[in-house]
């Protein structure tokens, strides 16, 4: 059966999802990293520490970042030291800029950039102890193909940590995240990246998404264990855990 955030697509064309999201980033990876420390004030580059701070508990050698885009979570793995970082995207011109920014960073030449998609990886089985995805899945073509993929590369005993925009459970803060969300952020990212649909696919998508519980069931129909969810700043952003 189809999960409801398959059917949300940035634009009105015929193309597959997966080609859709590969044009949109594509369109907007030169403002990516600006738009999204604005629209979240920064509080993204806490979220990712966090998810890296659960992971670093099965001491990882090799991560995979599925879906880095720009690199900002393989990055942040850099500094608990593996040996090596597999940074993996559907976009190029995404990649492309990690890889310009990787140039100034300490260790950078660690992370080896991969143009792939998460429905067919090319590794072997058990390759990598930990994986991160970083406000990727709800882009997926085929969640639970996305995440079986993921959950067959992983090594037995090793950990996915998942970052997901969500709604705050607060009535209060729902309301002001949703007119930050619905109103806002579509009329800045409009502005900024000249692509008008990107920004209205991002509120719509989260909308979609099945959260909390739900998605944990999904996590576990797609093979993983000890799944973990944990609401950060006020449950605007999601973070999950699983094992395998
Ligand atoms: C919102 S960006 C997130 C980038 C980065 N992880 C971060 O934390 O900022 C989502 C990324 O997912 C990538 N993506 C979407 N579907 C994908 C797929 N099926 N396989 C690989 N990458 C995918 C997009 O190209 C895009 O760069």
């Amino acid at each position: 059966m189809e999960i409801e955030v398959e059917k949300v697509v940035p634009y009105q064309t015929n193309d597959a999802k997966k080609a859709q999201i590969e044009t949109m980033f594509d369109n907007i990876a030169h403002k990516y990293d600006f738009l999204n420390h604005l629209l979240s004030l920064g509080i993204d580059i806490i979220w990712r520490k966090r998810a890296i701070r659960e992971i670093s508990a099965v001491n990882p050698e090799v991560i995979l970042d599925m879906a880095t885009g720009t690199g900002d979570f393989a990055f942040e793995a850099l500094l608990i030291h593996p040996k090596r970082v597999v940074a993996l995207d559907l976009s190029q011109n995404m990649l492309d800029i990690g890889i310009e920014k990787a140039k100034n960073k300490r260790n950078g030449q660690h992370i080896e950039w991969v143009k792939g998609d998460s429905e067919q990886l090319g590794f072997a089985d058990s390759s990598f102890d930990a994986i991160t995805v970083g406000f990727g899945v709800r882009n997926f073509q085929n969640l639970e193909k996305g995440l079986s993929e993921l959950g067959r590369v992983m090594k037995p005993d090793g950990m996915i940590a998942i970052l997901e925009p969500s709604f705050p459970t607060n009535p209060f803060l729902r309301f002001l995240f949703n007119i930050h969300f619905r109103y806002i952020t579509p009329f800045i990212g409009k502005i900024f990246s000249r692509d008008s649909s990107a920004y209205s696919y991002l509120p719509n998508s989260v909308s979609a998404f099945p959260q909390g519980d739900s998605f944990c069931e999904i996590l576990k129909k797609t093979g993983f264990n000890d799944t973990k969810h944990y609401p950060l700043t006020f449950g605007m952003c999601a973070l999950y855990t699983a094992r395998k």
